[in-house]
């Protein structure tokens, strides 16, 4: 059972596929707090709806390392072992780092290392890809460069739009997160240099996707 703390900014849909997770015995996880720095974001009322405690931290007037520490205090005095960044739109520092080294984890709309950054799925259907994703990442002090843990594909159609890839990537977030979780939860995460490896976990079959589909050479 590992103690989270939940930093969000948003509407929280990863969050709360945390929770439905821990709600149904899949995730050995509890969730301690949970932390919005924007006051009205949904994921607080998915919180209350749930009676997790939950809290605004307002980074207003901070500056980056200033707040970092409050969130670390904040997160130490509820026992946080494992801070989640699911939607949280902030840049975190070596400060929250520090107090928590390999214990950050964020979840980001791409496969990364590809398409770093914000609104990224716009970039990812301008740049013609046919397969798109998502990550879930331990956090270093770059912009989403840190080890990843594990990853999911989508296919890219001709008749995407941000809003459509989005949906169809947000879906596979819901699983990844949680699983990344859940192997934390069991230990299995071995960080060797840029690579996690998932220790005594099966295999993905030995598969492949193609997209559009290569029908003459089916078979
Ligand atoms: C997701 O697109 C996630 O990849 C990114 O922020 C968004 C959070 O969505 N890091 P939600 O608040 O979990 O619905």
């Amino acid at each position: 059972m590992v103690n989270l703390g939940v930093l969000v900014s948003g509407s929280g849909s990863n969050l709360q596929a945390i929770i439905d997770n821990i709600e149904a015995g899949r995730l050995e996880a509890r969730i301690k707090i949970i932390i919005s720095n924007v006051p009205d974001a949904f994921a607080l009322e998915r919180a209350r709806k749930h009676g997790i405690p939950s809290m605004i931290l307002s980074h207003k007037g901070l500056k980056r390392e200033e707040y970092d520490q409050r969130l670390v205090e904040v997160l130490k005095a509820n026992d946080v072992e494992l801070v989640i960044l699911a939607g949280f739109m902030r840049v975190i520092t070596h400060v929250l780092l520090r107090a928590f080294p390999m214990r950050v984890m964020n979840i980001h709309p791409a496969l990364l290392p590809v398409f770093p950054g914000t609104h990224v799925w716009q970039i990812e259907v301008d740049s013609g890809v046919k397969f798109a994703g998502c990550t879930v990442h331990f956090v270093d002090e770059g912009t989403d460069t840190g080890p990843i843990i594990i990853q999911a594909v989508v296919p890219a159609y001709d008749e995407d739009t941000a809003d459509t890839l989005n949906a169809r990537i947000l879906k596979q977030e819901h699983k990844i997160f949680s699983q990344a979780i859940q192997l934390y939860a069991e230990g299995r995460l071995e960080i060797k240099g840029r690579r996690v490896l998932a220790k005594g976990f099966p295999k993905t079959p030995d598969s492949f996707m193609i997209n559009p589909p290569a029908k003459i050479f089916e078979g």
